[in-house]
């Protein structure tokens, strides 16, 4: 028997790094996924197939993955050792979100391939789902908030907030996202890393930013309610990445790239974690997009996703 699952990316439309200290986020899901499918084999292993190639980890070793299999290891390893499974598992993982640059590769990774592995076993819940793969995402990034696991497994857009329930968003702002991708390397972990050693030194000055991140999360709140505009929506994302420019998660190249994007959108951000990976930028028309056509970024369209983790 093989179980599918599938689940979108996502981005951050605002309040990315003020999530981990408790201010809310608004967080989106994307149309490109991650699809994972998963079967039983009476070997001693788990195989896996994805964008890093073809890997396997024998179940009876002590397993110390250093790669960024990991959580898909531990799943693997955790459903085999809960439901006294006497062989392994073959699980192929296909993605079409481009790694390690804030689209939530990882977190899509963690959430379809709960659902996948789990389900070769038991029926389980959304929520249980959810909560494997932030179990699981943890074993590569310890701080994460949930953010992303969350909007990956539920899809559309969510007012999250670490320790309380998310929220749907209604709203279905006609947004023309476009996401382009800086190709600067960054790991999410050293930049969350980053900001924590800035808010240790800055005590005061983190709490002030806090605080103008929290105000600026109500106003998008109102302004999606409100059906508002995409230019006021733009307006706030150039709002939010002074935040982030304040804790030091941009520098020039990214800098740089949002300057000139923002010459033809409404407004523009980083996505994820910053200090390389992703930027959005929204417009609101989407013939202006035409105007990114002489530019030389790689740059794709994106639409939200409202369906979520799919099992097939
Ligand atoms: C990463 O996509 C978003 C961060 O806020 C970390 C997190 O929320 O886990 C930087």
């Amino acid at each position: 028997m093989k179980s599918k699952a599938s689940a979108p990316g996502k981005i951050i439309l605002f309040g990315e790094h003020f999530v981990v200290y408790g201010v809310k986020a608004i967080v989106a899901a994307i149309n490109k996924r991650v699809t994972v499918t998963s079967s039983k084999t009476n070997e001693r292993q788990i195989l896996v197939n994805s964008v890093f190639g073809e890997d396997s980890f024998s179940i009876d070793a002590d397993i110390d993955v250093k790669s960024p299999l990991k959580p898909i290891v531990f799943l693997a390893k955790k459903m085999i050792d809960e439901f006294g499974h006497n062989g392994g598992l073959v699980i192929d993982v296909e993605s079409e979100i481009p790694v390690g640059v804030g689209l939530g590769s990882s977190s899509a990774t963690c959430v379809a391939a709960a659902a996948s592995i789990s389900n070769l076993f038991a029926k389980f819940s959304k929520e249980d789902i959810l909560n494997l793969a932030i179990e699981a995402e943890r074993t590569i990034f310890a701080d994460t908030s949930g953010a992303d696991c969350t909007v990956c497994t539920f899809g559309g857009i969510i007012e999250y907030q670490k320790e309380r329930e998310f929220e749907r968003i209604k709203a279905n702002p006609r947004l023309n996202l476009v996401i382009i991708n800086s190709h600067k390397a960054h790991s999410t972990n050293t930049v969350v890393n980053h900001v924590r050693v800035f808010k240790d030194k800055h005590v005061k000055e983190f709490e002030k930013i806090c605080k103008m991140e929290s105000e600026l999360i109500e106003r998008v709140k109102e302004t999606l309610k409100e059906d508002g505009s995409i230019s006021s929506i733009g307006g706030l994302m150039k709002e939010n990445q002074r935040y982030l420019k304040e804790i030091g998660v941009s520098n020039k190249e990214l800098d740089d790239i949002i300057e000139d994007a923002n010459s033809v959108t409404c407004g523009s951000k980083i996505t994820g974690a910053g200090g390389g990976g992703c930027i959005i930028s929204v417009t609101e028309f989407e013939d202006s997009l035409s105007k990114f056509s002489d530019k030389s970024y790689d740059y794709f369209l994106a639409k939200i996703d409202f369906d979520g983790l799919i099992t097939f």
